[in-house]
């Protein structure tokens, strides 16, 4: 069906999709590569992706997978089957979950796991309870889904972390989910396990839906430790949906492998949309995926300590930055500080009055990417991705540190 124009005309873009903006991290991202292309000296502090190779072996599974025949074909919908299966004793061992292999689908990537997942559960003006800073998908695939994101903003003194009395003050009889992360990107923030518990006992008593995002599993720092609402609620395991994927473990971004795991009946329902949808993930990814989930956790934890060591050094050179505040992060691989201090001032011969405005003075004038808050509903902060090599780290914060310190302007 085509929807028609107020003034009786068809549009051309439907409403729905014409209202999407684009992906604000990507775009950053994109503009860097743009530059770095052209030949510019730029650092991307932009995409949350590791810089790091895939690990050799799960390579090696895909090449194998290329020159085998039966792995040119469709396989079922809902993923190959030993890989639903061992993403299903993969989330035993990393989480304690214990799912069935029945319970998986695997999807286009952890985005295509949060998209389909909304609309396998949402009907038209179902409400979503999303905490800000919020990663910038999360209320397009809501909106998208035709659901209604309801945005609960939460302070960096709380530790960008939402309270059960903020959820259950947002609650309304159309409350149909609410969306958790943690680690979360864009804030770095880890909950405790008794804020996890609290949370999942309570959307269990208002009989809410939880969309968990569980991505950064492993990225997690200090004392700091990811814990699963589902294991710690199991109640909840009939209206909770566990999204994941291979992306962020294993440096494999590229390989676009994720999975939903819910209850049977939301699985089914997913799927039926997945086969009218993308049919199946490539097989040849599938496979590496497989070699990922199906081994240890050796390169996960070299990659982990090297995020630990750059969000370190990242935190005390932004820190150090007069009138910059940041939290330390506690997993993911995001810096998330405030640049509220230093906004109307003069930089550079600009006078950026918003991050917004800031972040395209840092590129055109530092040459330094870095996504802005208003991307993820937190004007006056901005993100920057510690995912890169320690020397362009280290080199990317002094030009903003530089660029930030050279006042040239009155007070
Ligand atoms: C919180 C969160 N969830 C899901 C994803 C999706 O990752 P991918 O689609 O690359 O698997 C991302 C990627 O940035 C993310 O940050």
């Amino acid at each position: 069906m085509v929807t028609a124009c107020h003034d009786g005309r068809m549009s051309r873009v439907s409403r729905r999709v014409g209202s999407i903006s684009e992906s604000a991290t990507l775009a950053v991202d994109a503009k860097y590569k743009a530059l770095q292309a052209a030949g510019e000296d730029v650092i991307g502090f932009g995409a949350g992706e590791p810089d790091f190779p895939t690990p050799p072996h799960i390579v090696e599974a895909a090449v194998v997978a290329c020159r085998n025949v039966a792995d040119h074909h469709y396989t079922p919908t809902a993923g190959l089957p030993e890989l639903r299966a061992a993403i299903a004793a993969k989330t035993t061992r990393d989480s304690g979950y214990e799912v069935t292999p029945q319970q998986v689908v695997v999807t286009n990537g952890g985005k295509h796991a949060v998209y389909n997942t909304f609309r396998t559960l949402l009907d038209p003006g179902d409400e979503v309870l999303l905490p800000a800073p919020y990663w910038t998908t999360y209320p397009e695939a809501i909106a998208l889904a035709d659901g209604v994101p309801v945005v609960l903003p939460t302070t960096a003194d709380a530790g960008f972390r939402v309270t059960v009395e903020q959820l259950d003050a947002a609650w309304t009889p159309r409350t149909k989910t609410l969306l958790f992360v943690s680690p979360s990107n864009p804030t770095g923030a880890v909950y405790q396990p008794e804020e996890v518990e609290a949370i999942g006992r309570w959307a269990v008593e208002r009989g809410v839906w939880v969309v968990t995002d569980e991505i950064y599993e492993h990225l997690t720092y200090g004392d700091h430790r990811f814990t699963s609402m589902p294991v710690l609620v199991p109640e909840l395991a009939d209206t909770c949906v566990v999204l994941n994927g291979v992306a962020k473990t294993y440096a494999m971004t590229g390989w676009r492998v994720g999975w939903m795991i819910g209850p049977l009946d939301v699985i089914g329902a997913a799927v039926n949309l997945q086969s009218h949808q993308t049919s199946n993930v490539g097989n040849v990814s599938q496979r590496a995926a497989l070699a990922a989930v199906g081994g240890n956790l050796d390169a996960v934890a070299a990659m982990r300590a090297a995020f630990e060591r750059r969000g370190r050094v990242m935190h005390e050179m932004l820190s150090a930055i007069p009138d910059v505040t940041c939290l330390a992060p506690e997993g993911a691989f995001y810096c998330f500080p405030s640049f509220e201090g230093v906004l109307g001032r003069d930089l550079a011969g600009r006078t950026p009055a918003t991050t917004l405005e800031l972040c395209e003075v840092l590129l055109e004038e530092a040459r330094v990417a870095v996504v802005p808050g208003e991307a993820f509903g937190a004007p006056g902060y901005a993100r920057l991705s510690f995912a890169l090599g320690d020397d362009a780290l280290v080199e990317g914060v002094e030009r903003i540190a530089k660029l930030l310190g050279a006042r040239s302007g009155p007070e």
